[in-house]
C-alpha cells in the first residue's frame, strides 16, 4: 500500500497527456494504486450534478482510507458523463478538503484539470468545503441504500420477512436493477474496471442486514473513513480561532466528557464552567443549533464551547443539508473523532501529557495517541490534569463563529454572465452597494425559508455565511 493517490499526481497525469480519454484514467489509477478500485458504493439516484439512473449509477470509488475519492456514471446522456467529480484530502499544516474536476473534452480531445474547489461545487458542497455523506444507516439513494444490504429475494425464503409489503416490494425492485447493472457491467468500458471484492452474490454488498464484514459494508465505510479524516480538518478550523489556544485543553476535557467522569470539581474548576455558562448566555439561543439537551440528558457545555470557538453544526454534519444531532442522539456527528484527535495533537506539543487509557463508544478499548508509549492514565486522570491546568487562564471568552471572508463565491458559482442564473453583479460591489432594492432582495433571500425564494436554492447557509455576505454589504 503506497497511500491515497494525491492531486499533484493527477495534475501532473492530466498535463502529461492531454489526448487520453476516460478509461485511460482509470487503467493509470489502476496502476498507481490498485486498491483504490476495490472501495466504491454506487449511485441509483444521486442529488449531485452528476447523472445516476439504476443501471448507469454514479459509482463513488474512495480506496481504503478516503483520502481521494472521484465519482463518475456510465450513460454519455447522463449530466456530467466526460467529468470526474474529485475530493481530496489534504493534510500539511492545515488539514482540508479540496474538491476538483478532470473533464475530457471529447470533441476536443483535451483533458482539463480544474483549479481547486470550483465555485459550481461550492452551491452544494458548503464553504469551506466538505463532504456530502449521509451517516449510518440509511445512505438514500446508494445501492444498499438501508444498511448496506440489498436482500436476496431469489434464494432466501426469508428475506425481508419483517418487513411492511410496501418496503418489501422496494427491496425487491432494488435486487432486480442491481442484478441488470451487474450484467451490464461485464461489458461496460468503466464499471468493468472496478474491482468488484469477492464473496458476495451482490458485491460490494451485502445479503445480510447489519453483516459484520465490512468488506461488504461500503456506504457504512465510507461513512467510517472520513469521520476522522474530518475530525482533522475540525481541528485545523479550531486552530484559527485567537482563543483556540487558551481554550484547547477545556475543550479536550468536555469532549472526553469529563463531567460525567469527575464527581466533584474543585471550586476553581466551577468557576471555569459558571464562566463558560454565563458567556454563552449571551448569545441568541434560537440561533445556536447546540443548545439542547440529547438523549444522553446530559448539558451540552462541550457544544457551546465549540461554537464559542466558531464551530457550527454545519461544520460537522456530512449530510446535504446538515442536520443537527448523529444517529446517537445528543452527540455531534463525528465528536467522538473529534476528542480523539484533539487529546492526540495536544499530546504531540506537550509530551509531559500522559497517554490516555480510553474506552469508546463501542466498548474498544484504545490508547491516545494511538501507539504511544508513554505512561498510560486512566479517563479520571486525564480530566483532572487538563481541567487543573485550565484553571489560571482567566475567563472564557471566545466569541463565537467569525464571519466567512470570500461569502460569495457560492453565489458566483451559478450567477456570472453567461452562466445559468441570471446575472447578479457581484463581480461589481459598487453597483450592488448603490442599488438598494438588490441589497434587500439578496438579504431576505439568503436567509429565506421558503425553497422557492431561497438562495442557492441548493442548500441553507450557514450562519458564518451569512454574516459573511451581511458584512460584504454593510461596508
Ligand atoms: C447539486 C449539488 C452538488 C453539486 C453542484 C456538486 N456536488 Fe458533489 N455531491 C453532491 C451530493 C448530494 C453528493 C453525495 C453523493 C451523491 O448523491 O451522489 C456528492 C458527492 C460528491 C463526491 C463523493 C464524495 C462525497 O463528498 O460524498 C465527490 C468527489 C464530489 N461530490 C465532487 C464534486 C465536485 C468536484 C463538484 C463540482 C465540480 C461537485 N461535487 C458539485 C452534490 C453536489
Ligand atoms: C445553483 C445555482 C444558484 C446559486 C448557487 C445561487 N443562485 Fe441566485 N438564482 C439562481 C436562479 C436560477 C435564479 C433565478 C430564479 C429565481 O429567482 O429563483 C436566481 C435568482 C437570484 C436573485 C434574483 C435575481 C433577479 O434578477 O431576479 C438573486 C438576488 C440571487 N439569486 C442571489 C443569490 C445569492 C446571494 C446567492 C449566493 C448566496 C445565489 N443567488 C446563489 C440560481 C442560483
Amino acid at each position: 500500500m503506497l497511500g491515497a493517490i494525491q492531486v499533484e499526481q493527477v495534475e501532473a497525469w492530466a498535463q502529461n497527456n492531454p489526448k487520453s480519454n476516460f478509461e485511460d484514467f482509470l487503467n493509470w489509477v489502476k496502476q498507481t494504486d490498485p486498491e483504490q478500485l476495490s472501495w466504491f458504493t454506487l449511485m441509483k439516484q444521486s442529488q449531485s450534478a452528476q447523472g445516476a439512473s439504476s443501471i448507469n449509477p454514479r459509482a463513488i470509488v474512495f480506496g481504503v482510507e478516503a483520502k481521494f475519492i472521484f465519482t463518475f456514471n456510465g450513460d454519455p446522456k447522463q449530466d456530467g458523463y466526460n467529468d470526474i467529480e474529485m475530493l481530496f484530502f489534504r493534510e500539511g499544516k492545515e488539514a482540508k478538503w479540496e474538491l476538483r474536476k478532470l473533464s475530457f473534452d471529447t470533441s476536443k480531445k483535451n483533458v482539463s484539470f480544474s483549479e481547486p474547489n470550483p465555485n459550481s461545487c461550492l452551491s452544494c458542497h458548503q464553504n469551506p468545503v466538505r463532504p456530502i455523506w449521509s451517516q449510518y444507516d440509511i445512505w438514500k439513494g446508494a445501492y444498499g441504500e438501508n444498511d448496506d444490504a440489498i436482500l436476496d429475494f431469489e434464494n432466501d425464503k426469508y428475506a425481508g420477512g419483517s418487513l411492511a409489503d410496501d418496503q418489501k416490494n422496494s427491496r425487491k425492485k432494488e435486487l432486480t436493477s442491481f442484478k441488470k447493472f451487474l450484467k451490464n457491467k461485464e461489458t461496460h468500458s468503466r464499471y468493468s474496471k472496478l474491482q468488484f471484492p469477492e464473496g458476495s452474490p451482490v458485491s460490494p454488498y451485502s445479503t445480510e442486514n447489519r453483516s459484520s464484514n465490512y468488506r461488504f459494508r461500503p456506504n457504512l465505510k465510507l461513512t467510517e473513513a472520513l469521520l476522522p479524516l474530518h475530525s482533522k480538518v475540525l481541528v485545523s478550523r479550531l486552530k484559527t480561532h485567537p482563543e483556540y489556544e487558551k481554550e484547547k485543553k477545556l475543550l479536550t476535557a468536555l469532549l472526553l466528557r469529563c463531567e460525567d467522569y469527575l464527581e466533584d470539581y474543585s471550586s476553581s474548576i466551577k468557576a471555569i464552567f459558571n464562566d463558560l455558562d454565563s458567556q454563552f448566555k449571551t448569545y441568541n439561543k434560537s440561533k445556536v443549533p447546540w443548545n439542547q439537551v440529547g438523549y444522553t440528558g446530559a448539558g451540552s457545555r462541550r457544544h457551546y464551547l465549540l461554537y464559542l470557538l466558531g464551530l457550527e453544526y454545519s461544520d460537522f454534519s456530512l449530510e446535504k443539508e446538515a442536520t443537527k444531532w448523529s444517529y446517537f442522539g445528543g452527540e455531534l456527528y463525528s465528536e467522538e473523532n473529534l476528542a480523539i484527535e484533539l487529546y492526540t495533537q495536544l499530546s504531540d506539543s506537550e509530551p509531559s501529557l500522559p497517554a490516555l487509557s480510553y474506552a469508546d463508544t463501542y466498548n474498544h478499548d484504545l490508547v491516545i495517541p494511538k501507539g504511544s508509549i508513554r505512561e498510560q492514565k486512566s479517563i479520571q486522570e486525564v480530566c483532572r490534569h487538563l481541567l487543573e491546568s485550565r484553571v489560571s487562564s482567566g475567563k472564557v471568552e471566545a466569541s463565537g463563529p467569525k464571519p466567512i471572508e470570500n461569502p460569495l463565491v457560492t453565489c458566483l458559482g451559478c450567477h456570472y454572465q453567461g452562466g445559468p442564473a441570471p446575472y447578479v453583479p457581484f463581480d461589481n460591489k459598487e453597483r450592488i452597494l448603490n442599488d438598494k432594492v438588490l441589497k434587500d432582495i439578496i438579504l431576505s433571500k439568503i436567509t429565506s425559508e421558503d425553497q422557492d425564494y431561497r438562495m442557492p436554492p441548493t442548500r441553507h447557509l450557514s450562519e458564518k455565511e451569512i454574516e459573511g455576505i451581511r458584512l460584504w454589504l454593510s461596508q
